[in-house]
């Protein structure tokens, strides 16, 4: 038997949103499980902020095989959770994971040749204790297999059964233009880009990825918006020297740490002024575009979780606003 009950109240202030023209709806914040849910977490604490999450409407969990710290580990994690609590809220739960990152030994443990993507959907289901996931993501771009072949085991893996819609991940807009082609074509439920993206973090903006999706009735899924953190109220009085970032973040440091820190107290100020945190602004800021279909958060304390989720309550900013925001950024 489960002792845990859901709020029955979840969905009432859940702010819900389409991916794209597709049937597929997430909650505006979903839950990422990165690198706080591996082998060193505890448990309980785990269960926790998870059971926390689905009870406050966020009902998109997001993993990949190499979560962790611990290959396997944040599945295993969220799988001893769901059998103890979330099993019998099955339909409602969008699980999303991801094959093409350092996941075993050998030549196929990354990238997304066929063997690969075939081979790793099975353990992420055994380890999660799931038939099927809502999202199945191409994790990277593989420079050295043809997109062709991506695209086909991908569908193949939908037609299986073992995943009922198909994302990627990391991938620019020629490469999105490219594969949505192949889709197309197979009639593949491809709905998603999740990439990274924040208010510092521009590139898939200038690369016309945000268009790409858009014009082909697609979504994004935005990771990192904290930017791991750099867009809390944690290094406004400054960062420690040996500060380590995520390869997608490390341009940020550019002009130096203390550029950063001077950039960061003047977001806040904005954010002040919109009665909002730095990480409430940070996380509208993104949910202002439509194509956006959700942003994956890594907190993991509830009480940043529960703070994040206040962002929700005012995702509209000024045309003065957002001239602002930018002039920061690109000053
Ligand atoms: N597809 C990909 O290649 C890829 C790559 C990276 C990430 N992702 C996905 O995106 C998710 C989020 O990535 P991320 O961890 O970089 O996200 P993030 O939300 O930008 O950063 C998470 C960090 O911010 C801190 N934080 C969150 N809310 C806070 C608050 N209100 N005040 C102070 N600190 C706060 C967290 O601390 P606490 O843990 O202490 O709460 C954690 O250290 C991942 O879990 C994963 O699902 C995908």
């Amino acid at each position: 038997m489960y002792s845990y009950r859901a709020n029955e109240n979840r969905y009432d202030n859940a702010f819900v949103r389409r991916a794209g023209d597709s049937g597929l709806e997430l909650p505006a914040v979903s839950f990422g499980l990165w690198h706080s849910f591996g082998d060193t977490a505890n448990f309980g604490d785990s269960e926790k902020v998870i059971l926390k999450a689905f009870d406050e409407g966020i009902f998109s969990f997001d993993l990949a095989y190499n979560y962790g710290p611990g290959s396997g580990a944040a599945e295993r994690m969220f799988g001893n959770v769901y059998r103890e609590d979330l099993k019998p809220y099955r339909d409602e739960l969008v699980i999303t994971t991801k094959a093409g990152f350092n996941m075993w030994l050998g030549p196929y443990g990354n990238f997304s040749s066929r063997k690969t993507l075939i081979n790793a959907i099975d353990g992420s289901l055994e380890r999660m204790g799931l038939d099927y996931v809502d999202i199945f993501y191409s994790h990277r771009f593989d420079p050295n297999t043809n997109l062709e072949e991506t695209a086909d085991a991908l569908n193949d893996i939908v037609r299986s059964g073992k995943a009922l819609y198909v994302g990627i991940s990391n991938y620019d807009s020629k490469q999105t233009a490219e594969i949505t082609k192949y889709f197309k074509e197979m009639h593949t439920p491809f709905v998603v880009n999740q990439a990274s993206y924040n208010m510092l973090n521009r590139t898939i903006e200038d690369d016309g990825l945000l268009d790409t999706l858009r014009d082909n009735n697609k979504a994004l899924v935005a990771y990192g918006p904290l930017a791991e953190g750099l867009l809390t109220d944690k290094y406004l009085g400054g960062m420690e020297d040996d500060i380590k970032v995520h390869w997608s973040n490390d341009f940020m440091f550019k002009n130096g740490k203390d550029a950063l820190v001077k950039k960061l107290n003047e977001l806040n100020d904005i954010a002040a002024n919109r009665n909002q945190s730095l990480a409430q602004m940070s996380l509208a800021w993104l949910l202002h575009d439509d194509v956006v279909a959700s942003v994956v958060t890594g907190a993991s304390k509830v009480d940043h979780l529960m703070s994040n989720l206040e962002a929700l309550k005012n995702t509209k900013f000024t045309a003065d606003e957002l001239t602002k925001i930018d002039s920061i950024i690109k000053g």
